[in-house]
């Protein structure tokens, strides 16, 4: 079965095609970076324009990437859910359009859900991975979500933790924006933590830990990496950001925000080896899991706990469509396809 996936829930216009739930037969992403830039963040009315201009050249190219006709197509999936609502309206529309035409079903997926589904997805000659096994423990730390999420199977899906304040790609933005670096902040931030002499050490930036909650928390983080780097409002002056110090900042924020968000994986993982229903696969999605040192924690996590990690290759980490066209085929293998009635929804459904 061959699924044509959009996404438009943000500023990506996505169109992929992906067979059996995993093979990405083309995916094609337009980033709208360029327009956002000069505004420091994604301005809704410039995003569903630039979607209505985009997506169906963005379909007429996953096509031909393909080399594909419409008529191979046996269902149209749409993340149609949270974002931005004048985007994700524009990708609904198109979705609706295409299967009425084609006489296809038409399933809508939740955007969050879709960024855990990633690491399953395949290209070229890599072969399929194992399957999932369940329950599983989902993490999707992205631009507008930080989220935990226990599974029992690719379509039933229970929040057990969320960011409090920031989503921890926003907080990297943010703390970029606080460091001069260019947009788009999360990318710039980690490069430059990662580059030559960093100290990830040379400022104790504060991590969350809430309790025993599995919720997060980005804000003091955020405030603190903003005295550090500019003084205390009313009080102490900072040094100039020099590069050397723009560089530890930037390492030293990192290193804090990374281990806030492993520290709740952890907490998760031995809730439910007390509880002994352990978390059987470890799943990871959203932007900031192209983050190169949350990757490798990440990686530390799943051997410290012998729990297998579903780490998707950093493209399939920020918005795409082949996300939302593979969980759509467990949606209709488990009777959950939408009808012309679908509709759009700023907010997650779990
Ligand atoms: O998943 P995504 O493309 O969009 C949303 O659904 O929000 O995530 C975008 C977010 C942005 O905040 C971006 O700065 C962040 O992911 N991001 C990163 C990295 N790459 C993208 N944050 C930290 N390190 C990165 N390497
Ligand atoms: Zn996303």
């Amino acid at each position: 079965m061959i699924i044509l996936g959009l996404e438009t829930s943000c500023d990506e216009t996505a169109a992929a095609l992906v067979q059996d739930g995993s093979r990405v037969l083309s995916s094609v992403v337009a980033s709208q970076t360029d327009l956002h830039e000069t505004y420091g963040g994604v301005v809704p009315e410039l995003a569903s324009r630039a979607h209505a201009e985009r997506v169906l050249p963005i379909v007429r190219e996953t096509l031909a990437q393909a080399g594909l006709g419409l008529g191979m197509v046996d269902a149209v999936a749409v993340g149609n859910r949270p974002g931005l609502i004048g985007s994700l309206l524009v990708g609904v529309s198109a979705a609706k359009a295409l299967a009425w035409s084609l006489n296809t079903p038409i399933v809508g997926v939740d955007h969050v859900h879709a960024h855990l589904y990633a690491g399953v997805l395949r290209e070229g000659d890599v072969a399929d991975t194992t399957p999932a096994l369940w329950p599983a423990l989902g993490l999707v730390v992205s631009g507008g979500h930080t989220s935990l999420f226990r599974l029992d199977s690719w379509t039933t899906f229970t929040r057990i933790g969320a960011t409090i304040d920031d989503a921890m790609g926003e907080a990297f933005d943010k703390a970029a924006a606080i460091l001069n670096l260019p947009f788009p902040g999360g990318p710039n931030l980690d490069a430059l933590a990662r580059s030559g002499g960093a100290n990830d050490r040379a400022f104790d930036f504060p991590v969350s830990r809430l309790g025993d909650s599995l919720n997060f928390s980005f804000s003091g983080l955020k405030t603190a990496l903003l005295y550090a780097a500019k003084g205390t409002p009313g009080s102490t002056s900072a040094p100039p950001l020099s590069p050397e110090r723009t560089r530890d900042l930037a390492a030293s924020f990192q290193r804090a925000a990374c281990a806030a968000a492993t520290l709740k994986v952890r907490r998760a993982l031995n809730a439910a080896r007390a509880s002994a229903m352990p978390f059987q696969t470890l799943l990871a999605g959203g932007g900031v899991i192209s983050n190169s040192r949350l990757r490798s924690e990440l990686l530390a996590v799943a051997a410290e706990y012998t729990t297998p990690l579903s780490l998707p290759a950093p493209h399939f980490c920020i918005d795409n469509a082949a996300m939302i066209a593979g969980l759509a085929h467990h949606c209709l293998a488990a009777g959950l396809a939408d009808g012309l009635s679908l509709t759009a929804n700023p907010r997650t459904a779990a």
